[in-house]
């Protein structure tokens, strides 16, 4: 070992080197390193000092190792071991890794300083080059490229947080670095409090280190950043398709303290036409904060409340805190206790915090009857009374809300899943919200039969994703807080998670009008979509602020559900790839420079770029528009990219921009995602460059059932092409699939670059053309907007293939 002047000891010279079936086994005087094709183009890099490893365990890591084949290269400094595109080189003395590929060097270890220990402290240190970027992270609240920042993964009840708080609430130790347009990734699976340290305080080189454990991390070559995402989320596992209500409106609120309230509300979204697909319960549905009770006196029957607000189209979501209140007498307490299922210290006592209930004790998740027995406690709730998700919250865990009283973790031990034995509360700390959240999980399916789960979870750690939602936590309405939740998602998105959200209108403080109405407005692009506020500050329903600002919450909202078969089939992408509906510029544009550092505009799948307003008082904006053609989704003008413009935005507008060569799926606006079926579907076409055919796979099922799972589901492809004499070819493909949506029409749209058709055919009869809203005139039928070129056919969507002709002359 190396002793360096950060009083590290650095493994030094390898004394020893012995081929394995992915790799090799190398040994040094004290330590040993592993080194193995996990996958192709995955590095694992596991060392530990001592001569053998502990069991290999982990919550993250879903996938099986896949045969690699590769080969190696020695001489007396170094050997490589290369496979298809990633070769890696191990310098024996002193020992380090370089990551390269047929473009050259990719990431390599900082030279002397590859991987090292201080006590039980490891920490691995990699070369920072100029100008690389760094995004992922999990959830930080901070600008998007976190080079020169310092990052502690330590679940935290981080209340009263703010922009560049550290650390918050989840925990996922995944990065991307990029540069000149190639990116990697580094995933160091290691659940101990652990820090990132990417040059911060003028640091010449970056290093991530654990309190404990191995340095154990994957390497994931891209070389595009897509290709990253996909394959750290076939490492960790990637999200389900979520039931279709889910990705609606949500309205929640500490608390509505009664049932009388609750369907107040709900039925303010429907007098009012705002859409809303969910109803949210905080903790006052308890009885005393105990979980697994109904409060008797505010919701005396939960069941008819329930039934009542679903025949409504609301589902109830309640939220579910792990601590259970440590009183004598009540059951979920006695049993837990009679189990043995609660943390405990060394010494032998239940460890107690104290949370809304008072002292509170917390289950063991990691131990796997710990969480049958939980899955179990949610019967009543879920097939008794009706409530249709979960929302575990407090799960970091937060153990003292009451700052004046002393609670410490100090011998808080946790059962170690890789030993069988316990570890204390510093390793598994970070693993808390997840296990929680596999619970949870497990209770949705198996209490809903055949129902597709929701969770919403705080907290959590790498592979959250295939079990929760995250939100984002106990946000401000603050305008500092509404801009920052946009890195603060894009980070999620990169690092696994598709499904985030934040507090629309922010948590803490008084909302206020125009800070709303710019909240909702970009919420309505959140992929989760809820509007949440605490305990006794001002009301924060759409309708709180005055006729003007429901006016334009109902406008964004009804967009977002306009947009649900759109928003719906980015996240089956997901299942696909990996990749999150809410994507970061540089993702979709890897190669333009200008894209590394803007996080206040996104794009929302890869057609549309959503600019909002993030100032106070701001009724303009610049925009970026990377390379393409751009067309302003208000106004209909297209703008040739790369270029910045500056925008009007008044208080009802919210720069929109479209992609052109794109095919959106849409649907008629709904007061909730269940009131009719689809119909007509629509497809806004917006066709590409001359001579470019661009298409479209469309997904469907029935968005509630887990049915998909055995093939009830159906894809139709469209294809356009426009001719360089502005014709458009469109076919509509034969439905391919199992599932058969009702009948309906099929509205297309097209988005005419040059000028109104002159004449349509399909399957090459003339189309009569007449206005499709008259009542006299009965699809197939087509009409132009001489002024927008905006030409649309009405037709039945029968799932047979259909040719359509769009001509100028
Ligand atoms: C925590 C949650 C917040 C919730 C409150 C009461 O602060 O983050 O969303 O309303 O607890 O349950």
């Amino acid at each position: 070992m190396t002793a360096k002047r950060d009083s590290f000891e650095y493994i030094g010279t390898i004394t020893s080197v012995d081929k394995t079936d992915r790799g090799v086994l190398l040994k040094s005087d004290e330590a040993i390193v592993d080194i193995s094709f996990f996958a192709p183009g995955v590095v694992r890099v596991r060392a530990v000092r001592g001569a053998a490893f502990a069991p290999d365990f982990s919550w993250a890591v879903v996938a099986e190792p896949e045969k690699v084949d590769f080969e190696i290269e020695e001489d007396e400094e170094a050997l490589s071991l290369t496979s298809g595109r990633v070769s890696v080189t191990i310098e024996r003395n002193p020992f380090r890794v370089v990551f390269e590929d047929e473009e050259g060097l990719i990431n390599e270890d900082e030279p002397g300083r590859a991987v090292g220990w201080r006590g039980d402290r490891v920490r691995c240190s990699k070369v920072l080059p100029p100008l690389e970027h760094y995004y992922g992270f999990g959830e930080k609240l901070m600008r998007l490229d976190r080079r020169r920042h310092r990052m502690i993964m330590w679940n935290t009840d981080a209340g009263l947080h703010h922009p560049n708080s550290d650390p918050l609430y989840v925990d996922i130790p995944f990065y991307i670095g990029h540069r000149n347009g190639r990116s990697y990734g580094i995933f160091f699976d290691n659940t101990w409090k652990s820090l990132f340290n990417m040059g911060g305080a003028a640091l010449r080189h970056a290093y991530f280190q654990a309190e404990g454990g191995e340095a154990n991390y994957y390497f994931i070559a891209g070389p595009d950043m897509k290709t990253v995402v996909e394959r750290f989320t076939r490492l960790t596992g990637r999200s389900q398709l979520p039931p279709l209500w889910s990705l609606g409106h949500h309205q929640c609120r500490w608390s509505y303290k009664t049932d009388q309230r609750v369907r107040r509300i709900a039925s303010g979204f429907r007098k009012r036409d705002i859409p809303c697909d969910a109803m949210w319960l905080d903790i006052h549905y308890m009885n005393g904060y105990r979980v697994f009770t109904w409060n008797p006196k505010r919701f005396p029957d939960p069941k008819a409340l329930i039934a009542d607000l679903a025949k409504d189209g609301f589902r109830t979501v309640i939220i579910v805190d792990p601590g259970v209140k440590k009183e004598p007498g009540y059951s979920v307490y006695d049993d837990g206790l009679e189990k043995d299922f609660f943390l405990r210290r060394t010494n032998g006592t239940v460890f107690t915090g104290i949370v809304w209930p008072g002292t509170t004790v917390f289950p063991d998740f990691n131990r796997e009857e710990v969480r049958a027995w939980w899955a179990d406690l949610h019967k009543g709730y879920l097939a008794e009374d009706g409530v249709a998700g979960i929302w575990n919250d407090m799960n970091e865990p937060s153990i003292n809300i009451r700052p004046t009283r002393r609670v410490n973790t100090d011998g808080v031990v946790h059962h170690d899943p890789a030993t069988g034995e316990t570890g204390p509360h510093m390793q598994h700390r970070n693993a808390y919200g997840l296990t929680e959240a596999m619970a949870t999980h497990a209770a949705l399916l198996r209490h809903r039969p055949g129902k597709r789960p929701f969770l919403l979870t705080r907290s959590g750690y790498a592979g959250i994703q295939r079990y929760a939602a995250i939100w984002c936590g106990d946000n401000t309405s603050a305008w500092s807080h509404l801009r920052y939740s946009i890195p603060q998602m894009l980070g999620l998105g990169l690092s696994g998670v598709p499904f985030t959200g934040c507090d629309i209108g922010g948590f803490a403080l008084n909302g206020n009008a125009e800070l709303y109405a710019r909240w909702i407005q970009l919420g309505a692009f959140y992929p989760f979509c809820r509007t949440h506020s605490m305990l006794m500050t001002r009301a924060q329903e759409p309708w709180s602020f005055g006729r003007r600002i429901t006016d334009i919450a109902r406008r964004y909202i009804n967009l977002r559900y306009t947009l649900i078969p759109y928003l719906y089939n980015l996240f089956r992408e997901h299942t696909l790839t990996g990749l999150p509906p809410m994507r970061p510029m540089i993702l979709e544009f890897p190669d333009d420079e200008a894209c590394a550092l803007i996080d206040d505009q996104f794009m929302f799948g890869p057609s549309l770029l959503v600019a909002p307003i993030l100032e106070k008082g701001a009724r303009h904006r610049d925009v970026y528009l990377p390379d393409g053609v751009w067309i302003d989704y208000w106004t209909g003008c297209e703008y040739p990219g790369p270029c910045t413009l500056t925008l009007e935005a008044p208080l009802d507008t919210m720069p929109l921009f479209i992609r052109a060569g794109s095919i959106i799926p849409g649907m008629p606006p709904m007061q909730h995602t269940g009131e009719k079926p689809i119909n007509p579907l629509i497809l806004e076409i917006y066709p590409g460059a001359p001579g470019e055919t661009i298409s479209y796979e469309y997904y469907e099922d029935d968005g509630e059932t887990l049915d998909y799972e055995n093939g009830a589901s159906c894809i139709t492809r469209y294809e356009c092409t426009l001719s360089e004499n502005g014709d458009v070819a469109f076919t509509v493909g034969a439905r391919q699939g199992a599932y058969a949506p009702a009948p309906r029409l099929i509205e297309l749209r097209f988005h005419m670059p040059e000028n109104c058709p002159a004449q349509i055919t399909i399957n090459g009869q003339v189309l009569q053309s007449g206005n499709p809203v008259m009542p006299s005139c009965q699809p197939p039928v087509w009409c132009c907007d001489d002024d927008s070129g905006l030409a649309t056919i009405m037709v039945q969507d029968t799932g047979e293939r259909m040719d359509i002709q769009l001509k100028q002359e």
